[in-house]
């Protein structure tokens, strides 16, 4: 029997895709991700939190952010939604093509498939925290000269991917960039240019 969507506004894939994430995660890191957003206590264990709103607080490109979010809500969703930070896009919403790259503690992370409230005292970095006002940073630049971009709804992800990459590998070698790169996906074909661009990145500094 087919599954009748409730939200006619909302694809039905959506859905699935969160049930999907939710099964992948497993329940414990789940339970233990919200349960640390809870008060412990010694005799009655920690308080759960959820399914209704919770106050979650991130740290965001150097901001605190202070969210009253379900717990089960993704970090992409939480930064896309509540808090106006759409730089990074949501593409397959299920850990795959990596358009939602951010950096989380230095490394890369699927935003689609992290739980907002799991990344509670972590240093988050969007691609909305790159540029220096009008001045892009050198990846974003690199992008920009060598063109490696067509339809750009990978590009955020794929600039963040380089971002860490060059502040581990600041002259990097091609295979590194194919390595550092291979979690993330440009449906439009453009890699040959994305290539050009990260080998080509100047002036970042080893994270
Ligand atoms: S949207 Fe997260 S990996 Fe595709
Ligand atoms: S530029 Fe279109 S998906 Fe990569």
């Amino acid at each position: 029997m087919a599954h009748k969507n409730k939200d006619p506004e909302k694809p039905e894939h959506i859905d699935r895709s969160r049930r999907n994430f939710l099964k992948t995660a497993g329940v414990a890191p789940l339970v233990a991700g919200v349960a640390g957003a809870g008060v412990a206590d010694a005799q009655t264990g920690p308080t759960i939190v959820g399914p209704g709103t919770a106050p979650v607080q991130l740290l965001v490109n150097g901001k605190r952010l202070n969210l009253n979010i379900e717990p089960r809500m993704t970090l992409l969703n939480a930064l896309r939604n509540k808090a106006d930070l759409t730089g990074n896009k949501r593409g397959c919403d299920r850990g795959v093509c990596g358009a939602c790259t951010m950096i989380i503690d230095g490394k890369t992370a699927y935003s689609c498939s992290t739980l907002a409230i799991e990344a509670q005292g972590k240093q988050i970095r969007t691609v909305d925290g790159l540029a220096n006002g009008a001045t892009l940073h050198p990846v974003q630049q690199a992008f920009c000269d060598r063109d490696a971009l067509m339809c750009g709804f990978c590009t955020p992800g794929f600039v963040m991917a380089t971002v860490a990459l060059v502040e581990k590998y600041p002259n990097p070698t091609p295979a590194q960039v194919k390595r550092g790169l291979d979690g993330n996906i440009c449906r439009c074909g453009t890699f040959t240019r994305i290539m050009e661009a990260a080998t080509s990145v100047k002036g970042v500094a080893r994270g």
